[in-house]
């Protein structure tokens, strides 16, 4: 396993201060972007472009550069390689959108299963408020369904004054309080709605609901969270 310190944000505005990326999964980069992605980059170019009959001269002419850069995108090996901006306008003459363009991810399941150990979890902490506030600990996901991202959360602080709301996420999530209790507050930040809930609690939250939890009694908090 190999540790990037990364400064980033996840997808609830949380500063990442480190994170833990393994040799699976490297290996699973290297695949995707290795020599053959601009072939299949190309050969998605070329058959977008045959359902939308357009030839490559037309192609070009839109995207204003010359034939042979259109036939080097499609050949897989591009005079001039496409960054990400020259894939978006690519997409954006072929009246569609860049995942299109991009081979899906590879099929990481075993006869519809995918199995993650515990030594295979990665952890990273949250900071809000200039505060350790949350341990993340990833879960097993799997490319067939990006938007599920399961994580178990240690709650850390235990102090509702310090709380700190996320803002909200994009995704649906379903919490299970599994250890502790715990302090939820969510809505408006100024008048917020507020429950204690303890071991056993269940709850859904709505994308785009600002949230926080702060642990009760003393103690940390762990939380299943399902992202979905
Ligand atoms: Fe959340």
């Amino acid at each position: 396993m190999s540790s990037l310190i990364r400064p980033q944000r996840d997808s609830q505005g949380f500063r990442l201060e480190c994170r833990l990326v393994r040799k699976t999964d490297m290996r699973r980069v290297d695949h995707v972007m290795g020599a053959d992605l601009n072939t299949q980059v190309g050969n998605r170019i070329k058959q977008r472009r045959a359902v939308v009959k357009m030839d490559q001269a037309a192609l070009a002419t839109k995207l204003d550069v010359p034939v042979s850069v259109v036939r080097g995108w499609e050949s897989g090996s591009p005079e001039e390689p496409l960054d990400l901006t020259g894939l978006a306008g690519v997409a954006a003459a072929l009246s569609t959108s860049i995942a299109d363009l991009v081979p899906a991810p590879e099929d990481d399941l075993t006869d519809g299963v995918r199995l993650q150990l515990p030594e295979e979890d990665s952890s990273v902490v949250g900071r809000r408020g200039g505060m350790d506030y949350y341990v993340y600990r990833s879960l097993v996901r799997s490319p067939s369904v990006p938007m599920l991202v399961p994580l178990v959360v240690d709650v850390l602080v235990d102090d509702p004054e310090r709380a700190e709301f996320n803002g909200g996420h994009a995704a649906h999530e379903f919490i299970y309080v599994m250890e502790g209790s715990v302090h939820m507050q969510w809505g408006d930040e100024t008048a917020p709605k507020t429950a204690d809930l303890p071991t056993g609690a269940s709850i859904y939250i709505s994308p785009h609901v600002s949230h926080t939890f702060t642990a009760l009694g003393g103690r940390n908090a762990r939380l299943l969270s399902v992202n979905f």
